[in-house]
């Protein structure tokens, strides 16, 4: 079915998810570590956990990367075998430790030697040990938004490299916790490649001081980050997987039997969503016309919340081969003076009804709406 036949018999806002590109951008990434084995992507699926998407990912054969003892529930769920999940965090509960450890997740992502000694012990209790991957902060920039950079020393996340060798020395004496690997993230929405090989040069000087002490790392998870073209989603509709996994395919200094995992969301499921609106009404200001869509700050929160571009496009006017343009302020109906999708924006001339899409949307769209207002959370289809 096309988006629009979907508007007459569902409420909009929602979101559609087109599920020919998600097929087609899984297979872009299989292909392009085809040629490498101990690659291993982990979705990220704080990106989008929608069921219908996360199935195909699956199916697909990806891991899933989780953040929360809901995500794990809802990858297993969703057909991810617990020894394909990984799980991090800054602040993991208790229960969801617990969760983690019940389930037999592949490894918990430690950010901190508080939490380290948190999980041997309850992993203890439960008579179980606890696979562990020390996520090491790299201090590398990855120069994007300040609200999405996670690698520089002063962000929350994960453990100074200075500190490495010993927590990794604690985790070894410890009985609860089993040392399998290093994990680090740099940051998200990277549209270069060069904060990806500065990330290489810096694990490589860090895995060769550990073998020069003798201790050997099972997996190097390098996280996620990789961007996506939000300025033009239909020339790039898939991102260059090839040139990413290339970079650490020349760079990294892997050892014979060492896996790399990479924990991919955005670039996975960013340009197969859409969020779907329709026009309340088209204002008249007194130096700018507004359109005023169903869809807001709560539907998808990037534009308000990061500055973030979505493109707009008008279907009722492309299929009314609408031959007029206007500039409009593009808004939601949220009592928020933040709640703008775009502003001065050149587009067909837009009527009451018309149904308007915010294109590149399904990653950190659908999953991080929210009820403000009271509004209805918005659904979703697939075709
Ligand atoms: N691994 C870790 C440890 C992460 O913190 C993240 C994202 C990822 C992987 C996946 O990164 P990706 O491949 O999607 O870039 N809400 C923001 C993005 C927050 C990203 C948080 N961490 C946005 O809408 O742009």
């Amino acid at each position: 079915m096309t988006i629009l036949s979907h508007t007459e018999n569902l409420r909009t806002p929602f979101y559609h998810y087109d599920s020919a590109l998600l097929s087609r951008t899984l297979e872009a990434i299989s292909s392009a570590i085809a040629d490498s084995p101990s690659f291993h992507v982990h979705y990220a699926v704080k990106a989008c956990a929608t069921p219908s998407v996360l199935s195909r990912i699956s199916a697909a054969g990806f891991g899933a990367d989780c953040v929360s003892g809901g995500e794990i529930v809802r990858a297993v769920e969703q057909g991810f075998r617990p020894s394909d999940i990984v799980f991090a965090g800054v602040g993991k509960s208790d229960w969801e430790i617990r969760t983690a450890l019940e389930c037999g997740i592949a490894a918990f992502n430690v950010e901190s030697v508080e939490e380290l000694d948190v999980i041997n012990a309850i992993a203890l209790e439960m008579g179980k040990v606890a696979p562990v991957a020390l996520r090491i902060n790299p201090n590398v920039d990855a120069h994007t938004h300040e609200k999405i950079t996670t690698g520089l020393n002063e962000n929350k996340f994960g453990i100074a490299a200075e500190a490495m060798l010993s927590v990794i020395r604690r985790t070894q004496s410890l009985e609860g916790v089993r040392f399998v690997g290093l994990h680090f993230h740099i940051g998200s929405q990277i549209t270069t490649f060069g904060p990806f090989e500065a990330l290489c040069h810096r694990i490589n000087a860090l895995t060769d001081t550990l073998r020069r002490e003798g201790i050997s790392v099972r997996t190097l998870n390098v996280g996620g980050g990789l961007g996506i073209d939000y300025d033009y989603p239909e020339a790039h509709p898939i991102p260059d997987f090839e040139s990413y996994f290339s970079t650490f395919k020349r760079l990294l200094h892997l050892e014979p039997g060492q896996e790399l995992h990479f924990e991919l969301g955005r670039a996975v499921v960013a340009q197969c969503g859409s969020l779907v609106s329709r026009v309340l009404y088209v204002k008249k200001g007194v130096d700018k016309q507004f359109v005023i869509v169903d869809a807001g700050m709560t539907d998808l929160v990037r534009p308000a919340m990061y500055g973030s571009f979505h493109k707009p496009e008008n279907l009722t006017a492309a299929v009314r081969g609408e031959s007029s343009e206007e500039t409009y302020d593009i808004v939601g109906p949220i009592c928020e003076s933040s709640d703008v999708f775009v502003k001065g924006y050149r587009m067909p001339r837009a009527q009451r009804g018309d149904i308007i899409v915010f294109r590149s949307a399904g990653a950190y769209g659908e999953i991080m709406a929210s009820q403000y207002n009271c509004r209805p959370l918005p659904g979703s289809v697939m075709d």
